[in-house]
């Protein structure tokens, strides 16, 4: 396998698994429509840190534009595609969820027919451990996870369900990943860990939707990466959880966490926990470690080290981030 196609390369997954893959020496062709539901400037500062390689091919276009992507399998021709370009806010699928749906299914969708036309094997499907809202914990990947209590789990369920079918039709060989809450350096500005950096940084307030005590199985970008390229291999069709592996946190816990390292005190509002959200998400991880051989390297309070370190290293940028 020399070339991958990575939709969102400018996005926080996508840039991530791209830089991974060109210091692997794997050709790759970046796609990525610049859309403004969050700070575009984030993602200029990842795409720039990319263009210059010159094992690195970019173009600025959507994949909800079928005859656009066209052109590139018919450049490129790809030996695998990584789609990590999707719509990814829980809360924000409910102000829009057309948006989700078209570009989270029909744009999967898209890839997919593209991919039986250019008979191109791989596909490797960005998921998210929202779906297994309602389900007891440790979530395994076997649940059958029919109870998506948002817009973005459904749309995210439906990619699996649409990749799930051209791997029977077309024999697609499919490795679904089901990412559990990634952050980490140059992260999402909607995400909470990257709003309560910065606020508590700058002093300003931040918003608790809830108690605080819903808990999250963080993890790390580096491992995510790691997991993401290592699911390249053929699986079949596989759904595999890509989890922190540690103890799920709570948003309290991350706070103080944040504020024991910027050594400064949190400006606390409590919000309404938001219906859409799930209380705690546990992730079974022993899946990945079979199929994968993956572990995640990066414990909690290391990674968020990490990520205000960066924060600190980079507030001129940070300073201008719409959050
Ligand atoms: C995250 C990502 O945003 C999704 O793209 C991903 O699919 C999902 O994880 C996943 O694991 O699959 P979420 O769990 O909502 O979704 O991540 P955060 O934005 O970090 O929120 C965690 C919790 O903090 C939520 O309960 C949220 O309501 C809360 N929060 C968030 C606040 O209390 N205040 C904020 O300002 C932001």
């Amino acid at each position: 396998m020399k070339s991958i196609l990575v939709t969102g390369s400018a996005g926080f997954i996508g840039h991530n698994v791209t830089a991974l893959l060109l210091e692997q020496g794997f050709e790759v062709i970046g796609v990525d429509n610049f859309n403004n539901y969050y700070d575009i400037n984030l993602k200029i500062f990842r795409n720039e840190k990319l263009t210059d390689k010159n094992n690195f091919t970019f173009y600025k276009i959507d994949i909800e534009n079928k005859s656009d992507l066209e052109n590139i399998f018919k450049n490129h021709k790809p030996d695998a595609v990584i789609n990590l370009a999707a719509r990814a806010g829980v809360r924000a699928s409910i102000d829009n969820p057309f948006v989700y749906l078209s570009t989270n299914a029909l744009g999967t969708l898209n890839l997919l027919e593209l991919m039986k036309s250019y008979n191109i094997e791989k596909f490797v499907l960005a998921s998210s451990s929202s779906l297994y809202a309602g389900e007891e914990p440790p979530f395994h990947e076997e649940l059958d996870v029919n109870n998506p209590i948002s817009p973005y789990a459904a749309s995210k369920k439906s990619a699996e369900m649409i990749a799930h079918s051209y791997h029977h039709l077309y024999d697609i060989d499919v490795s679904v990943l089901r990412y559990f809450t990634v952050y980490g350096p140059a992260g999402r500005p909607d995400m909470s860990y990257f709003r309560f950096i910065k606020s508590i940084m700058e002093g300003k307030k931040i918003e608790i939707y809830g108690d605080g005590k819903q808990k999250r199985d963080f993890t790390y970008i580096d491992d995510i990466a790691s997991g993401t390229i290592s699911s390249l291999k053929k699986v079949g069709y596989e759904v595999i959880n890509l989890g922190g592996g540690m103890v799920p946190v709570s948003i309290n816990y991350m706070i103080k966490l944040i504020e024991h390292i910027l050594e400064k005190k949190a400006n606390i509002e409590y919000k309404d926990f938001h219906n859409a959200d799930m209380k705690l998400t546990s992730a079974s991880i022993d899946k990945a470690a079979r199929i994968l051989n993956w572990q995640p390297k990066t414990d909690f309070e290391d990674g968020v080290l990490k990520t205000c370190n960066w924060f600190s290293q980079n507030e001129d940028l940070i300073r201008n981030i719409r959050i």
